[in-house]
């Protein structure tokens, strides 16, 4: 999936967007979005405060953001938050995931704005929707009675909201595990830390790919990955659980200053998702510390369990390419804001794999 500033063009499907989240609110009785103009979200388009959620060339949904939002906030509003408003979903869109997705780009703007993270409202009486933000990772700071003011479409007039925030380094509370953050910007989630690999350990990472790993990657030779390791594009990353080194990674940084390729990924002792706990670190890494928003890969078409991890991930398959007679698939991951120019994506060559 990708965020998209959205264009006069979409609003049809903007529009019936918004009315198929009315006919779910008219279905679960909670507060139903009255019509919003045409002008209205004309203005919010040129504004770039209107987005489009495309997944395989389809909308998948829409949401829109404000920068400050004092009538609903009040006196808690401090200019320190993005907002979001009207998350909806296409209606004929399948796949899951949408607030997710929402949520993790409107952390990377509010990171990138230098704010402190993101807020969103609802009617407090939708205890479902309250207990869906919840569990996505909002907590619920307040609630607020909002008072007929005619710069708020008129769902609002009288109604209380539950107001919810997310500091953006907290997005990661969605998956239910805690993210610290520390020096150069590895981190660790629970036990698993992701941090720069010392030379020393080129033996053990060698000694990792011709384990069980072997059939799955195209191992390199001591001296190659010497060679690797110098390099000032490529990084080693070694992946720790509870203090032992366990697996590591290897990221190429492309030069279209966009992109990072996810190389390689080994984990010594699979059978504990510990590689799906590094996927989300990696995430982090190529955001804050390579700034890069999108990291792509190739796998065997055959590897069904890294294939598993990458969708479970958010990966979504590109294209395909062959390697010595073996189909690889290639996957790619927006992480960050996306750029205004998704349309320049590296070329993939021959697997890293
Ligand atoms: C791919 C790899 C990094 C994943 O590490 P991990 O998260 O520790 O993997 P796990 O063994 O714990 O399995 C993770 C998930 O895959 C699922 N899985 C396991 N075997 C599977 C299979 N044959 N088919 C589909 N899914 C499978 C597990 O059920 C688990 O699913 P869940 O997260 O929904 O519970 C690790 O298995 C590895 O190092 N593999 C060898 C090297 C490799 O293939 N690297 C990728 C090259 S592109």
């Amino acid at each position: 999936m990708n965020v998209e500033p959205a264009y006069i063009d979409d609003l049809s499907r903007i529009q019936e967007a918004y009315a198929e989240g009315r006919r779910r609110q008219q279905e679960c009785g909670t507060l139903v979005w009255p019509e919003f103009s045409d002008a209205t979200l004309i203005e919010e388009v040129r504004a770039r405060k209107l987005f489009r959620v495309v997944d395989n060339g389809a909308m998948a949904g829409t949401f829109a953001i404000a920068y400050e939002d004092r009538v609903v906030w009040g006196d808690r509003e401090r200019g320190a938050h993005v907002y979001l408003h009207r998350i909806a979903r296409g209606p004929s869109d399948g796949s899951r995931g949408l607030l997710h997705y929402v949520v993790d780009w409107a952390c990377a703007h509010s990171r990138e704005l230098q704010r402190e993270g993101i807020r969103m409202d609802t009617a407090a009486a939708s205890s479902q929707l309250v207990a869906y933000y919840e569990k996505a990772g909002f907590v619920v700071v307040g609630r607020n009675v909002i008072k007929p003011d005619p710069t708020l479409p008129t769902h609002y007039h009288g109604t209380e909201v539950a107001l919810f925030e997310m500091s953006w380094d907290r997005s990661a509370c969605r998956y239910g595990v805690n993210a610290t953050r520390s020096e150069g910007g590895l981190s660790s989630i629970q036990d698993v830390t992701l941090r720069e690999t010392r030379i020393t350990e080129l033996d053990a990472i060698l000694a990792m790919e011709e384990g069980d790993a072997r059939d799955f990657i195209i191992p390199y030779s001591l001296e190659r990955h010497h060679e690797e390791f110098a390099k000032n594009s490529v990084r080693y990353l070694s992946i720790d659980v509870g203090g032992k080194l366990s697996g590591f990674v290897i990221l190429a940084l492309d030069d279209d200053r966009q992109s990072v390729e996810f190389r390689r990924i080994v984990i010594a002792r699979s059978g504990h998702s510990f590689g799906s706990a590094a996927l989300k670190l990696i995430d982090t890494y190529s955001t804050e510390t390579l700034r890069r928003n999108r990291i792509w890969l190739d796998v065997f078409k055959t590897n069904a369990r890294a294939r598993h991890v990458y969708e479970k991930h958010g990966f979504t398959q590109f294209g395909q390419t062959v390697h010595d007679n073996r189909t690889l698939v290639l996957y790619e991951l927006y992480v960050g804001r996306p750029s205004d120019s998704h349309e320049q994506k590296p070329r993939c060559g021959a697997s890293g794999r």
